[in-house]
């Protein structure tokens, strides 16, 4: 029974280091396979999607090296199986990414339909439609997605909703299509910008990633590359909202600013104080923290995987907030919880009307997914008394080393197995 246990009220005070981007990862571990040659891939997050993603690459026959904690190398030169088992896919959402990866290098995929997070129904309809267009006849039977194609030839494709997980794996399949394929009303995301600066390093054509118009030119063959990610612009986030809520005084270091902007200006709005420096923020918590609405919009709108953070920083705003979630339709799981610790959110279809609070008093919670897990966390840690997190195998999904990050900003956490190691920790910190 692994949760945290935290003590609250300390305000977070130092520095902390940003790891590699998990979405960004997801989308480039999945490309990786694409070249026969090796693929050098750092900055690397060591969390648990991203563990499940490379034994899934290895399962298919990739050879996987991983050298240190934040380091791998790929090989796609002895790829047998162009079929990915379902025991990973229920686990990771984002291993629908062999579909474009796969189909791109070997015409042929089978992928079972992916679980994940649940947020709300996830359709692949975009995605499907893109394979379709590059000349893939794709067949869903039995809970799995097969596509094939003799050809894979360039095609004009208009998504119809701004899709991250469309965009990037309808850019895999195309990078080895015949031609010049153009995708609009493609999603602009950093981690887009990401999978494609890693494709274009293997000698891929793509252009565009980062509007809304995404250019490729098809190659016959992707060679091996040496590459970094982005720090990860949620976890970022996250303790940005984490430094406000507990009125603390954080430099959030290894972050590129740009890609925090909707959350820097929400922050500010809410009367923090947010310095950027050219790859670090500092985030200065206002003593009383003032009401703003935030409405959760494709990038570079405020990210949907900051809405729980953000909802929990507004809570201990003075005023009503009003929370807009206009990307998936089941993300405000974490209210009844937060209702537990004293918050007052009422949800009506996808808003939250957010009545600012006092403090939130400690409570047993239970992460309903990953980054509404993070949340709670942050409410924990503005609490006054014990809060205890459980599920927190969500948490660990996406969040790398979070309890000891938490803990050298001076923040009262522990991840705890038994009653016995809560006890110990409720001596300790009141010692
Ligand atoms: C990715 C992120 C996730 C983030 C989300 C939105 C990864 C691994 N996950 O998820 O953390 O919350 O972007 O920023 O990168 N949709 C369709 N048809 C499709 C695909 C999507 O209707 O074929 C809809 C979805 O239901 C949703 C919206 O489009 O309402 C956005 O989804 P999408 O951007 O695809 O999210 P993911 O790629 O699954």
């Amino acid at each position: 029974m692994d949760q945290y246990i935290i003590k609250g009220g300390v305000p977070l005070k130092g520095e902390v280091t940003i790891s590699g981007a998990k979405n960004a990862a997801l989308g480039i571990l999945a490309a990786a396979i694409m070249s026969d040659e090796d693929i050098l891939i750092e900055n690397l997050p060591d969390v648990k999607d991203i563990n499940v993603m490379l034994e899934a690459i290895s399962e298919i026959g990739a050879k996987v090296d991983r050298i240190d904690r934040h380091t791998v190398r790929i090989s796609g030169k002895d790829i047998e199986e162009i079929s990915v088992d379902d025991e990973y896919i229920r686990r990771i959402r984002a291993s629908y990414y062999f579909i474009g990866a796969l189909l791109g290098k070997y015409r042929h995929a089978r992928v079972p339909l992916p679980g994940g997070c649940n947020i709300g129904s996830r359709p692949i309809d975009q995605h499907i439609k893109g394979f379709k267009a590059l000349g893939a006849e794709v067949r869903i039977e039995n809970g799995t997605v097969t596509a094939d194609a003799e050809r894979l030839r360039a095609a004009h494709i208009y998504f119809d909703v701004v899709s991250v997980g469309a965009t990037i794996n309808v850019m895999m399949a195309a990078v080895m299509a015949e031609g010049r394929t153009i995708i609009e009303n493609a999603a602009k995301e950093p981690h887009i910008v990401d999978v494609a600066n890693f494709l274009n390093s293997m000698g891929a054509d793509i252009r565009g990633a980062g509007t809304d118009t995404i250019r490729i030119r098809g190659v016959e063959r992707l060679h091996g590359t040496e590459y970094a990610i982005i720090p990860d612009q949620i976890e970022a986030g996250t303790f940005m909202c984490m430094a406000a809520a507990t009125r603390g005084d954080v430099l959030i270091k290894n972050v590129i600013p740009k890609h925090l902007e909707a959350i820097t200006a929400k922050l500010i709005e809410m009367g923090n104080e947010v310095e950027e420096y050219d790859e670090a923020v500092r985030v200065i918590g206002a003593e009383r923290q003032r009401h703003t609405d935030i409405k959760t919009l494709p990038y570079p709108g405020f990210p949907t995987d900051m809405q729980p953070q953000m909802a929990v920083a507004l809570s201990l705003s003075e005023g009503t907030s009003m929370v807009t979630e206009s990307i998936f339709e089941n993300r405000f799981k974490y209210v009844d919880e937060l209702s537990r610790m004293g918050g007052n959110i009422k949800v009506e279809g996808n808003v939250a009307v957010v009545d600012g609070i006092e403090h939130f008093s400690g409570a047993p919670v239970s992460a309903p997914d990953l980054r509404a897990g993070a949340a709670l966390v942050i409410a924990g840690l503005a609490a006054e008394g014990y809060t205890t997190v459980d599920e927190i195998g969500y948490i660990q999904r996406g969040y790398e080393n979070f309890e000891d990050k938490i803990s050298a900003l001076g923040g009262l956490i522990e991840l705890v197995s038994s009653d016995r190691e809560a006890s110990r920790f409720k001596l300790r910190v009141v010692g």
